[in-house]
Protein backbone atom coordinates (compact mmCIF):
# COMPACT_ATOMS: atom_id res chain seq x y z
CA UNK A 1 0.00 0.00 0.00
CA UNK A 2 1.58 3.47 -1.16
CA UNK A 3 0.26 6.76 0.77
CA UNK A 4 1.25 10.11 -1.08
CA UNK A 5 0.18 13.20 0.23
CA UNK A 6 -1.38 15.48 -2.87
CA UNK A 7 -3.03 18.75 -2.97
CA UNK A 8 -7.12 18.17 -2.54
CA UNK A 9 -9.51 17.98 -5.83
CA UNK A 10 -12.74 18.21 -6.54
CA UNK A 11 -12.31 14.40 -7.02
CA UNK A 12 -11.20 14.04 -3.22
CA UNK A 13 -14.44 16.01 -1.62
CA UNK A 14 -16.01 12.58 -1.11
CA UNK A 15 -13.48 10.69 0.24
CA UNK A 16 -12.17 13.77 2.64
CA UNK A 17 -15.61 13.99 3.59
CA UNK A 18 -15.60 10.38 4.98
CA UNK A 19 -12.40 10.76 6.65
CA UNK A 20 -13.87 14.07 8.32
CA UNK A 21 -17.01 12.44 9.41
CA UNK A 22 -16.05 8.93 10.51
CA UNK A 23 -12.95 10.87 12.44
CA UNK A 24 -15.40 13.10 14.37
CA UNK A 25 -17.45 10.46 15.57
CA UNK A 26 -14.89 8.42 16.94
CA UNK A 27 -12.68 11.20 18.11
CA UNK A 28 -15.90 13.46 19.92
CA UNK A 29 -18.45 10.90 20.84
CA UNK A 30 -18.59 11.90 24.92
CA UNK A 31 -16.89 14.99 24.18
CA UNK A 32 -19.21 16.98 21.66
CA UNK A 33 -22.72 16.84 22.40
CA UNK A 34 -24.44 14.10 20.23
CA UNK A 35 -26.30 16.63 17.98
CA UNK A 36 -23.28 17.97 16.98
CA UNK A 37 -22.67 14.37 15.59
CA UNK A 38 -25.69 13.03 14.79
CA UNK A 39 -26.33 15.89 12.37
CA UNK A 40 -23.44 15.20 10.36
CA UNK A 41 -23.78 13.43 6.76
CA UNK A 42 -21.43 12.59 4.38
CA UNK A 43 -23.31 13.95 1.37
CA UNK A 44 -23.58 17.32 3.31
CA UNK A 45 -19.79 17.39 3.98
CA UNK A 46 -18.70 16.37 0.11
CA UNK A 47 -21.25 19.69 -0.86
CA UNK A 48 -19.01 21.37 1.58
CA UNK A 49 -15.57 20.20 1.06
CA UNK A 50 -16.23 20.55 -2.95
CA UNK A 51 -17.10 23.82 -1.72
CA UNK A 52 -13.61 24.87 -0.02
CA UNK A 53 -11.46 23.24 -2.59
CA UNK A 54 -13.01 24.95 -5.45
CA UNK A 55 -13.52 28.48 -3.80
CA UNK A 56 -10.91 28.81 -0.19
CA UNK A 57 -8.14 25.74 -1.44
CA UNK A 58 -6.03 29.00 -2.42
CA UNK A 59 -5.92 30.77 0.87
CA UNK A 60 -6.88 27.36 2.64
CA UNK A 61 -4.95 24.69 1.35
CA UNK A 62 -6.12 21.14 1.59
CA UNK A 63 -4.04 18.09 1.24
CA UNK A 64 -5.20 14.75 1.69
CA UNK A 65 -3.14 11.32 2.09
CA UNK A 66 -4.30 9.05 -0.64
CA UNK A 67 -4.09 5.46 -0.35
CA UNK A 68 -3.55 3.60 -3.79
CA UNK A 69 -6.35 1.00 -2.74
CA UNK A 70 -8.36 2.93 0.25
CA UNK A 71 -8.62 6.48 -1.80
CA UNK A 72 -8.53 9.44 0.73
CA UNK A 73 -7.20 8.20 4.16
CA UNK A 74 -6.23 11.41 5.36
CA UNK A 75 -6.44 15.54 5.24
CA UNK A 76 -5.84 18.30 6.58
CA UNK A 77 -6.11 22.36 5.67
CA UNK A 78 -4.77 25.04 6.92
CA UNK A 79 -3.87 28.67 6.47
CA UNK A 80 -2.99 31.90 8.04
CA UNK A 81 -4.59 32.03 11.17
CA UNK A 82 -7.95 33.46 11.34
CA UNK A 83 -9.30 35.18 13.74
CA UNK A 84 -12.27 36.98 12.05
CA UNK A 85 -14.31 33.73 12.30
CA UNK A 86 -13.27 32.67 15.39
CA UNK A 87 -12.99 36.41 17.47
CA UNK A 88 -12.09 33.37 20.56
CA UNK A 89 -8.53 33.20 19.30
CA UNK A 90 -7.85 36.82 19.32
CA UNK A 91 -6.51 37.59 23.19
CA UNK A 92 -4.77 34.65 22.23
CA UNK A 93 -2.91 36.10 19.48
CA UNK A 94 -2.56 39.54 21.09
CA UNK A 95 -0.81 37.78 23.90
CA UNK A 96 1.06 34.69 21.87
CA UNK A 97 3.43 36.87 18.94
CA UNK A 98 5.83 34.27 18.66
CA UNK A 99 3.54 31.65 17.63
CA UNK A 100 0.53 33.76 15.77
CA UNK A 101 0.38 33.74 11.86
CA UNK A 102 -0.50 30.40 11.04
CA UNK A 103 -2.82 27.96 11.81
CA UNK A 104 -3.56 24.23 11.63
CA UNK A 105 -7.03 24.04 11.05
CA UNK A 106 -7.91 20.89 10.34
CA UNK A 107 -5.71 17.31 10.71
CA UNK A 108 -8.23 13.65 10.48
CA UNK A 109 -6.34 10.41 9.62
CA UNK A 110 -9.32 8.13 9.31
CA UNK A 111 -10.03 5.78 12.29
CA UNK A 112 -8.88 2.67 9.77
CA UNK A 113 -5.67 4.02 9.20
CA UNK A 114 -4.95 5.60 12.40
CA UNK A 115 -0.97 5.08 13.83
CA UNK A 116 0.68 4.36 10.27
CA UNK A 117 2.37 7.53 10.29
CA UNK A 118 -0.08 9.29 7.66
CA UNK A 119 -0.45 12.04 10.91
CA UNK A 120 3.23 12.61 10.92
CA UNK A 121 3.40 13.35 7.01
CA UNK A 122 0.14 15.35 7.18
CA UNK A 123 1.83 17.15 9.47
CA UNK A 124 5.01 17.66 7.74
CA UNK A 125 3.40 18.78 4.41
CA UNK A 126 1.17 21.33 6.53
CA UNK A 127 4.57 23.51 8.16
CA UNK A 128 6.05 23.11 4.22
CA UNK A 129 2.78 24.21 3.19
CA UNK A 130 2.59 27.19 5.53
CA UNK A 131 6.38 27.75 4.87
CA UNK A 132 5.68 27.93 0.84
CA UNK A 133 2.86 30.85 2.11
CA UNK A 134 5.60 32.83 4.40
CA UNK A 135 4.63 31.64 7.59
CA UNK A 136 7.28 30.74 9.72
CA UNK A 137 5.38 29.45 13.10
CA UNK A 138 2.14 28.15 13.62
CA UNK A 139 -0.64 26.57 16.01
CA UNK A 140 -3.53 24.21 16.34
CA UNK A 141 -6.53 24.14 18.60
CA UNK A 142 -7.45 21.03 19.64
CA UNK A 143 -10.35 20.00 22.42
CA UNK A 144 -9.00 19.90 26.04
CA UNK A 145 -10.12 16.43 26.66
CA UNK A 146 -9.30 15.45 23.08
CA UNK A 147 -6.42 12.38 23.75
CA UNK A 148 -4.63 13.85 19.95
CA UNK A 149 -3.31 16.70 21.81
CA UNK A 150 -0.28 14.11 23.11
CA UNK A 151 -0.29 13.65 19.51
CA UNK A 152 0.77 17.64 19.04
CA UNK A 153 3.39 16.96 21.86
CA UNK A 154 4.82 14.08 19.98
CA UNK A 155 5.01 16.09 16.97
CA UNK A 156 7.35 18.74 18.55
CA UNK A 157 4.02 21.23 19.49
CA UNK A 158 4.26 23.19 22.97
CA UNK A 159 1.23 23.90 25.39
CA UNK A 160 1.03 27.28 25.01
CA UNK A 161 -2.72 28.34 26.20
CA UNK A 162 -6.15 27.67 26.62
CA UNK A 163 -9.31 28.91 25.60
CA UNK A 164 -13.34 28.49 26.19
CA UNK A 165 -15.67 28.44 23.03
CA UNK A 166 -19.30 28.48 23.00
CA UNK A 167 -20.07 25.39 20.46
CA UNK A 168 -23.26 24.01 19.47
CA UNK A 169 -24.75 25.90 23.06
CA UNK A 170 -22.21 24.23 25.26
CA UNK A 171 -18.85 25.53 26.11
CA UNK A 172 -16.27 23.77 24.63
CA UNK A 173 -12.55 24.31 26.63
CA UNK A 174 -9.86 23.89 23.85
CA UNK A 175 -5.83 23.93 23.73
CA UNK A 176 -3.31 25.61 21.72
CA UNK A 177 -0.23 23.76 20.55
CA UNK A 178 2.17 25.77 18.98
CA UNK A 179 5.72 25.88 17.32
CA UNK A 180 7.12 29.33 17.10
CA UNK A 181 9.74 28.16 14.40
CA UNK A 182 8.70 25.62 11.42
CA UNK A 183 11.90 25.02 9.93
CA UNK A 184 13.06 23.65 13.51
CA UNK A 185 9.63 21.50 13.76
CA UNK A 186 10.03 20.23 10.43
CA UNK A 187 13.77 19.08 10.86
CA UNK A 188 12.08 17.19 14.82
CA UNK A 189 9.42 15.17 12.48
CA UNK A 190 12.54 13.97 10.62
CA UNK A 191 14.97 13.24 13.69
CA UNK A 192 11.75 11.39 16.09
CA UNK A 193 11.16 9.04 12.17
CA UNK A 194 14.69 8.56 11.62
CA UNK A 195 15.27 7.35 15.69
CA UNK A 196 11.96 5.37 15.12
CA UNK A 197 13.67 3.60 12.23
CA UNK A 198 16.70 3.15 13.72
C1 LIG B 1 -4.27 12.63 15.88
C2 LIG B 1 -4.08 11.96 14.51
C3 LIG B 1 -4.14 13.02 13.41
C4 LIG B 1 -2.69 11.28 14.49
O1 LIG B 1 -2.52 10.65 13.21
P1 LIG B 1 -1.90 9.19 13.10
O2 LIG B 1 -1.68 8.90 11.66
O3 LIG B 1 -2.73 8.24 13.87
O4 LIG B 1 -0.50 9.38 13.86
P2 LIG B 1 0.95 8.84 13.41
O5 LIG B 1 0.86 7.38 13.15
O6 LIG B 1 1.51 9.70 12.34
O7 LIG B 1 1.75 9.07 14.77
C5 LIG B 1 2.97 9.79 14.85
C6 LIG B 1 3.50 9.66 16.25
O8 LIG B 1 2.57 10.24 17.18
C7 LIG B 1 2.19 9.28 18.16
N1 LIG B 1 0.77 9.47 18.45
C8 LIG B 1 -0.28 9.37 17.59
N2 LIG B 1 -1.45 9.63 18.25
C9 LIG B 1 -1.09 9.88 19.55
C10 LIG B 1 -1.84 10.18 20.73
N3 LIG B 1 -3.16 10.30 20.70
N4 LIG B 1 -1.14 10.37 21.88
C11 LIG B 1 0.21 10.27 21.93
N5 LIG B 1 0.98 9.97 20.83
C12 LIG B 1 0.32 9.78 19.66
C13 LIG B 1 2.42 7.94 17.48
O9 LIG B 1 2.61 6.92 18.46
C14 LIG B 1 3.68 8.21 16.68
O10 LIG B 1 4.78 8.16 17.57
P3 LIG B 1 6.28 7.78 17.07
O11 LIG B 1 6.90 9.09 16.74
O12 LIG B 1 6.87 7.12 18.24
O13 LIG B 1 6.15 6.91 15.88
C15 LIG B 1 -5.15 10.87 14.26
O14 LIG B 1 -5.05 9.90 15.28
C16 LIG B 1 -6.55 11.40 14.21
O15 LIG B 1 -7.01 11.80 13.16
N6 LIG B 1 -7.26 11.37 15.35
C17 LIG B 1 -8.65 11.72 15.41
C18 LIG B 1 -8.98 13.10 14.95
C19 LIG B 1 -8.33 14.20 15.75
O16 LIG B 1 -8.45 14.25 16.97
N7 LIG B 1 -7.67 15.12 15.03
C20 LIG B 1 -7.09 16.29 15.62
C21 LIG B 1 -8.13 17.35 15.69
S1 LIG B 1 -7.45 18.83 16.41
Amino acid sequence: MTVQILKATIAHARGIARVYVDAWRATYAGLLPARALTGMSHDRQTVEWAHQIRHKGLHCPILVAFDDRAGVVGMTSFGKSRIEDRPASAPFLAGNPDFGSGEIFTLYVHPDHQDRGIGRRLMGAAFAGLRERGLSKAYVWVLDSNPARYFYERMGGRYIADRDEELWGVPVSQAAYGWPDLVAAQSRLGLVRQSRIG
